[in-house]
């Protein structure tokens, strides 16, 4: 039987640690369809769209060719022929994206690459609607979350161990922020789907996570 995993939650929550982890555990892909949004938001940012102008954020999601490849085993994204990966995960990207991916003809584009590689693969797939929306048949279906303190900490303690300069507070505010947006756009908002299982992963190692996971599958 095919393996169709779903992890879905807020920004910071430790999906994609997590996703992968188990991925490379059972065997399957590991897709971040985070990293699709970010490739969309950066051709519309290359392109200079007003996204509240439907007609030209119509038009350009229609010419962007979004897909993902794997290199040893990671996922890279694609854009127009482009491998882009090393470009998404900029402020500026990021915040485009929290925007666009609101948008119904960013999601109807994506979330159908999305399944498609569903089809042809085993996944564990994270995101904010897989569970609810994108692949509604995915077992076990995991709704990872942590407190907005324990997030922001998490990404203060990334970018410093990067050499970046950043106030914890902030960071606080801009996840909560994001958090507000993702769970109140009209489209496929970030909710826990009725079947998920919770896991709050605030005082959890990434070991007991994973073996969280691992035993509910
Ligand atoms: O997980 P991330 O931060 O890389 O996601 C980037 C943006 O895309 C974020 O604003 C949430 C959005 N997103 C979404 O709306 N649906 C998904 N399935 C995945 C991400």
């Amino acid at each position: 039987m095919a393996t169709v995993i779903a992890i879905d939650g807020p920004a910071g929550a430790g999906k994609s640690t997590i996703a992968k982890l188990v991925a490379k555990e059972l065997n399957a892909i590991y897709i971040d369809t985070g990293a699709m949004y970010r490739a969309m938001a950066l051709y519309l940012l290359r392109n200079h769209i007003d996204i509240e102008d439907e007609k030209a954020l119509t038009e350009c999601v229609a010419s962007a060719d979004i897909s993902i490849r794997f290199v040893d085993g990671e996922q890279q994204v694609w854009l127009n022929g482009e491998n882009v990966n090393g470009l998404i995960r900029t402020e500026e990207v990021s915040s485009m994206a929290s925007v666009s991916s609101a948008k119904g003809v960013v999601r109807v584009k994506l979330v159908d690459l999305q399944r498609k590689l569903a089809e042809d693969h085993d996944v564990v797939m994270d995101g904010r609607d897989i569970g609810t929306h994108v692949l509604p048949n995915a077992k076990p279906k995991i709704f990872l979350t942590a407190s907005s303190k324990v997030r922001a900490k998490r990404r203060y303690d990334e970018l410093t161990a990067r050499g970046e300069v950043c106030d914890l507070d902030t960071i606080e505010k801009d996840i909560i922020e994001r958090d507000e947006r993702d769970k109140n756009r009209e489209i496929s908002p970030l909710r826990q789907a009725e079947d998920a299982i919770l896991v709050d992963t605030s005082d959890m190692t990434i070991d007991q996570v994973k073996e969280k996971i691992i035993s509910l599958i």
